[in-house]
């Protein structure tokens, strides 16, 4: 295990489209591994893999209940509409309002290469879009309506 470092949107690392993952091995479940232990130390939500400069397909998503790892994340479902704030540990101390779907399912490859579905709505709906998104080099200040103020984050209302 170990904490590794997680780079800004200024790194170029964080808009490029990242290469599937085809050996499930030692060095991926490290990867993992770090991953978790850097989503946690960070209290984030999400973390992709290209946050940490390695351009493969793999996120992370602590969803409360457990961490899913997702390896060749793909969207096969999404449906409604939330229009909220969404942050991103590469975008430090900022928030935009983003519109996302509502529902979205994931279906991924476990760290032993097994196919798996994911479902989430609300805030795990917006994760698996942010953090996929970050997969084909997208941040989401690309996407975004705009950056919330200060005072709108303070006052909870957008
Ligand atoms: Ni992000």
């Amino acid at each position: 295990m170990g904490l590794r470092k997680i780079l800004t949107d200024k790194d170029p690392a964080l808009h490029k489209v990242c290469r599937p993952v085809d050996k499930f091995d030692r060095r991926l479940h490290k990867l993992l591994d770090d991953m978790t232990e850097t989503l946690a130390d960070a209290n984030g939500v999400g973390l992709a893999a290209p946050q940490v400069g390695i351009l493969r397909r793999v996120v992370v998503v602590d969803t409360g209940d457990e961490i899913l790892e997702l390896v060749n994340p793909e969207l096969v479902e999404t449906s409604g509409e939330q229009c909220g704030a969404e942050g991103c540990l590469s975008v430090p101390g900022k928030y935009g309002l983003v519109k996302r779907p509502n529902y979205a399912k994931v279906r991924a490859q476990n760290r032993d290469g097994e196919w798996f579905e994911a479902e989430g709505e609300e805030l795990i709906a917006r994760c698996f879009c942010h953090e996929l998104d970050h997969l084909d080099g997208i941040v989401y200040t690309e996407v975004m309506e705009r950056f919330l103020t200060d005072e709108e984050l303070e006052r909870d209302e957008y």
